[in-house]
């Protein structure tokens, strides 16, 4: 059957899954025991911050599972504590320290700052010296993305943002594709609201292919080429999370999952940038 691949190629060649686990709320023990869990189900993109204070939980949860450095990849983000080009570069290596690592391979700026430009600049030199193998930025919507492409100089690999069947942004990923900046989608189970996984709609076309709710989707958003960063410490649902490459919705079933688009935020702290 044809389906999707698992991973995409980023603006700059480098390989990214489109199924990756995401860390925002995991601390402790449970941070490391469940990516090492992860790991062990097949995930191989890991998504952490500076923000999230879970870094060295990540960094020890990919030791603990055993599996080469070069077979994950692992992203992290600078957030506005590190609101200067020293400040940022610094911020760099104490990440990639806590990480217990050389290099992320996709190093973000978290949100939209006015000093985006200047941080970014570290992200720039990180890439050239190998301490990262791509860069971009995340929650930057339509106004921020086009202001900082006239700053940037090397256009961002990736734009991570939160997008679920609520809030699809089709319109923004073919910007952002125009401009070789690949769409990540956080929050792609819209973190709980809205109960994704009891969506009727999703749930019906779901069973038709043996699939939960949930599944169908994120298998509508990687379908579209959007990378997925779910989150879950239940062993059950990281396996349901990355089980979405063996079926294909149909463009019917696409067209169904688009009409449930609310075209606005679940999280209203995206706006006050
Ligand atoms: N760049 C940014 O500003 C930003 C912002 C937010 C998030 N992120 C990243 O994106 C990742 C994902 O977003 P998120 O964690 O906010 O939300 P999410 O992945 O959309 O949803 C996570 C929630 O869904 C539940 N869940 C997971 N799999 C499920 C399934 N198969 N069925 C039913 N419920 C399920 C989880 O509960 P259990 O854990 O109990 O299973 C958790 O409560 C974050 O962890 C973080 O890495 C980035």
């Amino acid at each position: 059957m044809e389906s999707v691949s698992k991973s995409i190629i980023l603006s700059n060649g480098v390989e990214m899954p489109l199924v990756g686990l995401g860390t925002w709320d995991l601390r402790g023990q449970e941070c490391t025991d469940t990516v090492c869990t992860a790991i062990g189900l097949g995930y191989r993109l890991i998504d952490t911050a500076q923000m999230y204070d879970n870094e060295r939980e990540v960094g020890e949860g990919i030791r603990k599972s055993g599996i080469a450095r070069d077979k994950v990849f692992l992203t992290t983000k600078i957030y506005r504590i590190s609101s200067s080009y020293e400040k940022a570069k610094e911020a760099i290596d104490t990440s990639l320290q806590r990480l217990q690592t050389g290099y992320a391979d996709l190093l973000l700026l978290h949100e939209p700052y006015p000093e985006g430009p200047e941080m970014y600049r570290a992200l720039v030199e990180a890439l050239a010296q190998g301490k990262a193998r791509a860069i971009g930025i995340s929650n930057y919507d339509e106004r921020w993305y086009r202001g900082f492409l006239e700053h940037c100089g090397t256009a961002p690999a990736v734009n991570q943002l939160e997008t679920h069947v609520f809030f699809q942004k089709w319109d923004f990923q073919r910007e952002l594709a125009e401009h070789g900046t690949a769409m990540q989608a956080w929050a792609p189970l819209a973190q709980g609201i809205g109960n994704v996984a009891g969506n009727e709609v999703l749930r019906e076309i779901g069973e038709r292919y043996g699939k939960t709710a949930a599944q169908t989707a994120l298998r509508f958003l990687v379908q579209r080429g959007i990378s997925v960063i779910p989150k879950s410490s239940h062993t059950e649902r990281l396996r349901e999370n990355i089980d979405i490459f063996d079926f294909e919705l149909t463009e019917e079933e696409m067209r169904m999952i688009r009409a449930l688009d609310r075209n606005r935020t679940l999280f209203p702290w995206t706006e006050e940038f």
